[in-house]
C-alpha cells in the first residue's frame, strides 16, 4: 500500500488555501515561517504577517496587494505595538486569534462558535464564513486607513490615518459620519477627541446618509437613505478597474486621496494620486486646537497634490525622520528664570527674521493697530512671551507665542502679510 499512503500524505501536505483562497479551521500562520500567508485565489491579495519597512523584527498582521512591487498594506489588525517574531495567528471555530511569543492573545476577530472557513477574497476582503457561506466577520467592516472598490463605510465606522508614513499606529486624522454627514477632522491624539471639521459632505437633514460607497467601478460617493448619491466633489470619470488597482486612503497628513496603480506588474511602477479632498489641506484646517496638517511651529506648503512641511529659520524638526512632526526653536526662547536674571539686551541676542506670506492664523495674544513694522518688531523683541509677529499692509501687528499652529504659506499674498520670527542669534550665557 506504499503508493496510496504517499498519495494520501502529499494530499495532506498540500497547502489547502492556494487553490481557492479558502482557509480551513485550525490553520495557523507564524512569523517564524517566512512567506507564510493566505492568498486570494487570483494571488493578488495576501493575509498574514508583514515586516514594517523591511525591519524583520517588527511585524503587522495585515492584508496587502501581493502582486505589485511595494506590496501596499491596505488593512492591518488594530494592535498598539508591532508584533515581534514568534507571534502566531490561528483560525479557530470562533474566528481569528493572534498570540504573542509568550502565547498571550493580543487581538481577535471572533464571533460565535460556528466559523467554518476563512477566505481571502479577490476584492481584498478577508472573511470568516459559516457552513452556509454567510459572512460572520469581514475585514472590510473594520477598515484602517484605506477603502477598496466594493467596500463601504457605514455610519458607525471610520477611517483613521496612520501616525506617520512608516508607523501604522492610528494617527491624527479621521474620516467619519456625524448626524448623517461625512467629515474629516484632526483629533486630540491619542484620544478620540475630535477637533474642528475641515471637510464635509452634507446630506440634507431629512434624507441623511446611510454609508460611504466605493463601488466596483471605482466611484466614491455618499449614499443617502433615500438611495441618492452625493459625490465628494471630485470627478469619478475615466476610471478603468480592469487596468488599474484603486484605493482611497486617509493619508497620514490628513488628505483623503484616491490612488491608482497599473495592475500589470512591471517594476518601477508606483501609486499615482488621481484625486483628493480637501483641495488644499494647508489652508483647509483652521482649528483652535491641534497643530494643523503640519506639526507645531512648522508651516505647510501645498505642492499641487500633497503638502510639505517647513521649519522656519532658527527652528529644526523635533524628530528628524518625521517631516510632519513639528519644529522646535534651535535655542529656546521664552521667559525662563535665566532670562529674568540675564542682563542681556534683546537687540544683542535676537534677530527678527522676515518670512513672506507665511501665517499662523490663530492663537494671537495681542493685536496692535496702526503700528509701523519697526514698532511691531520692537514690541516682540522686548516681550519674552513673543515668538513671532504677523504684520500686514493695514498696519496691524499680531503677537503670537509658542507653540504656533495651523501654519501655512499663502500662494496668493494675503494683504502683504509678513511673519517676523524672533530667532536667538547668540547662545545663552549660563
Ligand atoms: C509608532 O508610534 C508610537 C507612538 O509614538 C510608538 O509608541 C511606537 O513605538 C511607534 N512604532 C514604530 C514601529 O515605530
Amino acid at each position: 500500500m506504499a503508493i496510496p499512503s504517499i498519495f494520501f500524505i502529499s494530499f495532506l501536505l498540500l497547502p489547502v488555501h492556494l487553490a481557492s483562497g479558502k482557509v480551513t479551521v485550525n490553520s495557523t500562520l507564524s512569523t517564524n515561517d517566512h512567506n507564510s500567508s493566505w492568498f486570494s485565489s487570483s494571488g493578488e491579495f495576501a493575509f498574514g504577517f508583514r515586516p514594517i519597512n523591511n525591519n524583520t523584527s517588527l511585524l503587522l498582521l495585515a492584508i496587502w496587494l501581493a502582486k505589485i512591487p511595494d506590496e501596499t498594506i491596505i488593512w492591518n489588525a488594530d494592535i498598539s505595538n508591532p508584533l515581534s517574531s514568534g507571534s502566531q495567528v490561528q483560525l479557530t471555530p470562533k474566528g481569528l486569534s493572534l498570540t504573542n511569543p509568550q502565547g498571550q492573545v493580543i487581538w481577535t476577530a471572533e464571533q460565535q462558535d460556528n466559523v467554518f472557513y476563512g477566505e481571502m477574497l479577490d476584492t481584498g476582503n478577508f472573511v470568516l464564513a459559516s457552513s452556509d457561506s454567510s459572512y460572520l466577520w469581514q475585514s472590510f467592516n473594520y477598515p484602517t486607513d484605506t477603502l477598496l472598490p466594493t467596500q463601504t463605510l457605514d455610519l458607525t465606522s471610520k477611517l483613521s490615518s496612520r501616525l506617520t508614513q512608516s508607523n501604522y499606529t492610528k494617527g491624527r486624522f479621521e474620516l467619519y459620519f456625524d448626524n448623517g454627514n461625512l467629515y474629516l477632522s484632526q483629533i486630540g491624539w491619542p484620544t478620540e477627541s475630535r477637533y474642528a471639521k475641515y471637510f464635509s459632505v452634507n446630506t440634507n437633514s431629512n434624507v441623511s446618509a446611510s454609508k460611504l460607497v466605493f463601488d466596483s467601478s471605482g466611484n466614491v460617493y455618499v449614499e443617502t437613505k433615500g438611495g441618492s448619491q452625493i459625490g465628494l466633489g471630485w470627478d469619478d470619470s475615466g476610471l478603468d478597474v480592469s487596468t488599474y488597482y484603486y484605493r482611497a486612503t486617509l493619508d497620514y497628513y490628513g488628505v483623503f486621496t484616491f490612488y491608482s496603480h497599473p495592475r500589470a506588474s512591471r517594476s518601477h511602477q508606483v501609486w499615482s494620486i488621481v484625486r483628493f479632498v480637501p483641495s488644499n489641506i494647508c489652508t483647509a484646517i483652521l482649528s483652535d486646537l491641534g497643530s494643523g496638517c503640519c506639526g507645531y511651529n512648522s508651516y505647510c506648503v501645498w505642492n499641487k497634490t500633497r503638502p510639505t512641511c517647513m521649519c522656519p529659520e532658527g527652528y529644526s524638526l523635533v524628530n528628524p525622520d518625521d517631516e510632519f512632526g513639528g519644529c522646535k526653536p534651535n535655542i529656546s526662547l521664552g521667559c525662563g528664570s535665566d532670562d529674568a536674571r540675564s542682563r542681556e539686551n534683546p537687540e544683542d541676542v535676537y534677530d527678527m527674521k522676515p518670512l513672506q506670506s507665511v501665517n499662523w492664523p490663530l492663537g494671537d495674544y495681542e493685536r496692535l493697530i496702526n503700528y509701523s513694522e519697526d514698532e511691531c518688531r520692537e514690541s516682540c523683541l522686548h516681550d519674552c512671551n513673543c515668538a513671532v509677529v504677523i504684520y500686514n499692509t493695514a498696519r496691524d501687528c499680531w503677537k503670537k507665542r509658542l507653540p504656533l499652529s495651523n501654519g501655512r504659506l499663502s500662494a496668493t499674498d494675503e494683504g502683504g502679510t509678513t511673519a517676523l520670527l524672533k530667532v536667538r542669534t547668540r547662545p545663552r550665557d549660563y
